[in-house]
């Protein structure tokens, strides 16, 4: 077993086990526990393998055609210091912890990674002047509570470049028939929960990719996960007077 292996098996266990553990723990405050160290989603410096097979195998995203990403929820950066090292122009990474952007800002200077944007924000009040043309949610939609969800799409849709710009997001932990989904974070989910808050804003989906996550050849579950993509319809178009 490999050392990602042994990372992402352990990570399945603990959103097998434990969900309902260790948020109480850090009293449900995200930058204590990154304080902790509480943190069994962190893949210890593994870019997800998901954006790894979209970015080397995938035609559609390519260095040249997006300039300005952003990665809500990066926790410790490691795939915004992957994009810049795959040559995205500007990349910037936001968490609501503190704790968690200082480890990230660490990493890239640790990788000589000078201009990869790193900031301590909450995403549902972020502004900032321009759009970005690639966003990348990975285990944060899964991290906020369920009522946030709709407040999610929106602020998802107002940070996206109208017509070009993309969102992919991992869809995991897949919620099974034994779960809860109120039970979190991360809370499991479904497909269905992302159109369900992005159709009516104008997103489609234009990708859907079974990646693996987990070897299949492991008793334990299932963790298989989804890249959606969008490019906005036509009437969101017509509505941003385009
Ligand atoms: C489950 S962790 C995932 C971190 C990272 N994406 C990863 O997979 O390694 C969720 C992250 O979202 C951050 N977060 C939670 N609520 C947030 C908010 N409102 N705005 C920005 N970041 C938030 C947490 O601090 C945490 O780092």
């Amino acid at each position: 077993m490999t050392s990602l292996t042994r990372q992402i098996f352990r990570s399945s266990r603990f959103y097998q086990s434990q969900r309902r553990n260790f948020f109480e723990k850090a009293d449900r405050d995200w930058d204590k526990a990154w304080k902790l160290g509480i943190t069994p989603w962190d893949l210890k410096g593994t870019v997800i393998p998901a954006l790894k097979q979209a970015v080397e195998e995938e035609q559609y995203l390519l260095p040249e055609k997006f300039q300005n990403i952003l990665i809500p929820g990066c926790g410790s950066g490691y795939e915004c210091i992957y994009l810049k090292e795959k040559g995205f122009q500007r990349v910037t990474g936001l968490d609501l912890s503190a704790t968690a952007i200082e480890t990230a800002r660490q990493l890239a200077t640790q990788k000589q990674i000078t201009d990869v944007k790193f900031e301590v924000a909450d995403f549902f009040n972020y502004k900032t002047s321009s759009t970005f043309d690639f966003v990348l949610d990975y285990l944060f939609f899964a991290a906020i509570d369920p009522p946030l969800r709709s407040e999610w799409a929106t602020a998802v849709s107002s940070l996206i470049t109208p017509e070009d710009g993309l969102l992919a997001t991992l869809i995991f932990p897949i919620r099974t028939e034994a779960d809860d989904p109120n039970v979190g974070p991360p809370y499991p989910v479904l497909l269905d929960d992302y159109g369900k808050y992005l159709h009516p804003l104008g997103f489609e989906i234009v990708k859907v990719t079974q990646v693996t996550f987990y070897p299949l050849e492991t008793i334990f579950l299932i963790c298989q996960s989804y890249i959606i993509c969008r490019i906005p319809s036509l009437s969101s178009r017509e509505k941003a007077g385009r």
